[in-house]
């Protein structure tokens, strides 16, 4: 926490009134923070967002690794370029183009992760007091770089369709009229983080010129884009407006987060700023791991394992979608993902879900709580489920748990107890304006 008189063991904090400014806007991720107590094995965790690993071939990847370091150890244990490998960058820029995208290697920035990629445009174009403008809800990681870079997240709402163009129109509006300066939009257009939507085709021109006639840049955040499960892929929004679109691009969901290998796709003179701040951040990204990305995507059917991993999560949305129409009580309702690896829920009034969540975990099932992914302390009656990587049997076990949490909270009990029993029939996908 920022300027907490206090260190995490309780103690007084003795640099208290050194930290620079900026650190007011570090607070823990209530995520996070989650993520010890629901490691336990006997917990089923529905709350963090990690991909389902145990269908890479994990052999052939450790006899490659070992060959790059024993064939080419000079260069992948060797410092490299801040702009990342040429190779890769290369085919990066391979991957890319299924959604569309025509780029250029040289626009291409490897970046630790798509997270560094976040703090990297944040350090590039937010000052103290500068606007970004987000979906509400929105990534927690997104937050928090740019509370880190003191800039202020205004949310714009969200229905089953994506972004809301006439909530970007009004929110450009009132920062125009307040005298404050929006610099970016930030958005993740396909199977977005939390709240599981894809921004309809329909409006993805829309929200570009709304942007572009505002002088707002478009931070496009797409770590889900080839996760669809109908195997369809969505023009990237920087295929429809390259010139004006900064598109962040990862690894970590189609193959393996741990490598920490991201991209940013940017505009030419930004992406020269990027390497000069990638520069002073890290000197540059790790080289053997680019290394081995780059000899993954080279011969191994990455296609073909992007379609499984599509089938699995497919297979796993499904199994949570039946376990919350078959166990949660009256007065929840959800987002129906076409991709990615979450859904949103709504729960009855007068139910907390973050005050909830110790009951949940003592229940044996987490999830995120919904305020942890707004600036402007929304989210009270929204959770985030993650489908991606308990198994469908444990998803339902989950499911059927987090029920029994909802319905003994005393806003449930006393309204069932009144109601008698007996469920609502038919499905109860979230309305589309009501995400
Ligand atoms: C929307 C979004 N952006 C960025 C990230 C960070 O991904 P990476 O592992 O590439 O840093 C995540 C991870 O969950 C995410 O959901």
């Amino acid at each position: 926490m920022g300027h907490c008189p206090q260190d995490d063991r309780g103690g007084p904090d003795p640099h208290l009134g050194r930290y620079a400014a900026r650190t007011a806007g570090m607070t823990a991720s209530e995520i996070r923070a989650l993520f010890a107590v629901a490691s336990r094995p006997e917990v089923v965790s529905l709350a963090g967002g990690m991909p389902h690993l145990a269908a890479l071939p994990l052999e052939e990847l450790a006899a490659q690794s070992a060959r790059i370091i024993a064939e080419e150890g000079l260069t992948a244990l060797q410092y490299a370029s801040a702009h990342g490998l040429p190779l890769l960058r290369e085919q990066i820029c391979e991957v890319m183009a299924l959604e569309g995208v025509a780029a250029r290697p040289d626009d291409v920035v490897v970046t630790v992760g798509s997270q560094m990629g976040l703090d990297l445009v944040a350090r590039l174009f937010c000052d103290p007091g500068d606007v970004v403008v987000a979906e509400g809800p929105s990534y927690v990681g997104a937050l928090g770089s740019f509370a880190a870079y003191q800039a202020e997240v205004v949310h714009v709402p969200v229905d089953g369709h994506g972004l809301v163009p006439d909530g970007l129109r009004a929110a450009l509006r009132q920062a125009r009229n307040a005298g404050r300066r929006v610099k970016l939009l930030y958005t993740v257009p396909n199977f977005h983080n939390p709240s599981g939507v894809t921004l309809a085709a329909g409006r993805r021109a829309e929200v570009l010129e709304i942007c572009r006639a505002s002088g707002v840049l478009v931070v496009e955040d797409n770590p889900y884009g080839l996760l669809g499960f109908d195997g369809r892929v969505r023009p990237a929004l920087h295929s429809l407006d390259p010139e004006n679109v900064v598109y962040l691009g990862s690894f970590s969901k189609t193959f393996a987060p741990g490598l920490r290998v991201g991209w940013v796709l940017a505009p030419h003179p930004v992406r020269e700023k990027l390497v000069l701040a990638a520069e002073s951040a890290m000197l540059c990204p790790p080289t053997l791991n680019q290394m081995i990305v780059s000899r993954y995507l080279a011969t191994q059917d990455w296609r073909g394992r992007i379609e499984s991993f599509r089938e699995i999560y497919r297979e796993r949305r499904d199994a949570m979608l039946d376990a919350l129409e078959e166990y949660l009580p009256p007065g929840c309702t959800w987002t129906e993902p076409d991709g990615g690896f979450y859904v949103w829920v709504k729960v009855p009034e007068g139910v907390d879900t973050k005050a909830m969540l110790p009951r949940a975990v003592a229940a044996r099932v987490a999830y995120a709580p919904g305020t942890g992914f707004y600036t402007n302390g929304l989210g009270s009656r929204r959770m985030r489920l993650s489908y991606c990587y308990p198994t469908p049997e444990r998803i339902r076990e989950g499911v059927r748990r987090l029920a029994a949490v909802l319905e003994a909270e005393p806003a449930l009990a006393h309204a069932s107890a009144a109601a008698g029993p007996g469920r609502t029939a038919g499905r109860r996908a979230l309305a589309p304006e009501a995400v």
